[in-house]
């Protein structure tokens, strides 16, 4: 079933291990590290790892179906390739080598402003699900523009990342001396993020009825007003730890964001997302989709499309398996009432998902 390169990879930690060995040490660094001293990155970690299962027994699980619904589509898990930029440094072909291995695969494809080889040229690589993500660098005419040209090309969304009023410190890059290609490129402007307020979110709805997403929001507050102003999808992020440090994991957050949504919008959360079972907790606690950020980078960088396909495909089979065992045959049937809380087993850190990455294989 898979292509002949792809099969040595049974596990996603030999994805990982893989695409370690395959990068660089800039991209490498750039791709797993966080800001400043981390902690917000080890605690989406240990968010979901402080989460148990409470299995229920002999509820024949013969027929599972992980598929999910995203804007009307069906697609085949309720996961989505979070936005990347500058994904041309971890695999060739950037982010048309994403769209096609989430094409091949069936799940949405969120593309990142700042990612080669940019909107049009990655609608024309593969006819997938897509969600457009900006970056505000210029004027409301800049942004019109921006969502003129997405819409003209398929995408189903528009999506504004709200975390990013300053760029954060990323003392991994910093002390590597990594220059990121593309922000060296990139035309002045973060002075247009800085300066975001309410009143844009609000100048966006009023103008466009493409359906919008606020990635970044991490408090109950912030999603109120984002329901408020009738924002379609509240996105639960911390930008994987790469922003704001000492912040709260994703997943300790996601209960209360739904709670304040009460169902007018949907939810969707990220952050340290790298196993089926923790794509599972999510859902049950609410989430309407997941976004995975290095994850699929690391399937990129470990094997092009096939290795992104690949750990899609791992990711699945680790969800049907916790699907069945729970005790369930669709992730409608999930509820709070399958998790509990409980002290996780290990510490936590941005691969804390894979205990024998560090092992030798005979080990
Ligand atoms: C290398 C890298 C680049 C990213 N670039 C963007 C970006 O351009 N826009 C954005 O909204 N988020 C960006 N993010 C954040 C991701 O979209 C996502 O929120 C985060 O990676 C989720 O955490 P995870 O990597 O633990 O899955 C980036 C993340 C990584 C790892």
């Amino acid at each position: 079933m898979n292509a002949p390169h792809t099969e040595p990879f049974l596990t996603l930690q030999e994805i990982i291990a893989a695409a370690r060995r395959n990068l660089a040490p800039g991209p490498w660094s750039y791709l797993i590290g966080g800001a400043e001293t981390e902690t917000t990155v080890r605690r989406n970690r240990q968010a979901l790892d402080s989460i148990a299962f409470r299995p229920r027994v002999l509820r024949d699980v013969s027929r599972i179906d992980s598929s999910a619904d995203f804007f009307g589509r069906k697609v085949r898990l309720p996961v989505m390739l979070a936005p990347i930029g500058g994904l041309e440094s971890i695999v060739e072909g950037g982010a048309a080598a994403a769209a096609r291995g989430a094409a091949q695969f069936g799940v949405p494809q969120m593309l990142s402003s700042v990612c080669q080889p940019g909107l049009e040229a990655t609608a024309a690589a593969a006819d997938t699900v897509r969600v457009f993500q900006l970056y505000v660098r210029g004027d409301d005419a800049w942004v019109d523009d921006h969502v003129k040209r997405a819409l003209a090309h398929g995408y189903a969304a528009f999506c504004l990342t709200v975390d990013v009023a300053m760029y954060s410190r990323r003392e991994r890059d910093l002390v590597g001396r990594f220059v990121k290609p593309w922000r060296a490129t990139a035309p002045a402007g973060s002075n247009f993020q800085s300066g975001l307020s309410w009143d844009q979110v609000k100048r966006f709805k009023d103008k466009h009825s493409v359906p919008l997403i606020l990635k970044g929001i991490a408090t109950a507050e912030d999603a109120e007003i984002a329901v408020q102003h009738g924002v379609e999808v509240v996105y639960v992020s911390n930008h994987g730890g790469r922003q704001l440090d000492h912040g709260l994991g994703s997943a300790a957050v996601l209960p209360q964001i739904v709670a304040a949504v009460g169902g007018r919008a949907e939810v969707w959360v990220d952050g340290g997302f790298m196993r089926g079972t923790d794509i599972v907790k999510a859902i049950a606690l609410g989430a309407h989709a997941v976004g995975l950020g290095r994850l699929p980078c690391l399937g990129l960088a470990a094997a092009g499309v096939p290795g992104l396909v690949r750990a899609l495909e791992i990711l699945e089979n680790e969800i049907q398996t916790c699907l069945g065992l729970l005790g369930v045959t669709s992730f409608a049937e999930l509820t709070p009432r399958h998790l509990a809380a409980a002290a996780p087993v290990g510490d936590p850190s941005v691969f804390s998902a894979f205990p024998l990455l560090d092992q030798p294989p005979e080990g």
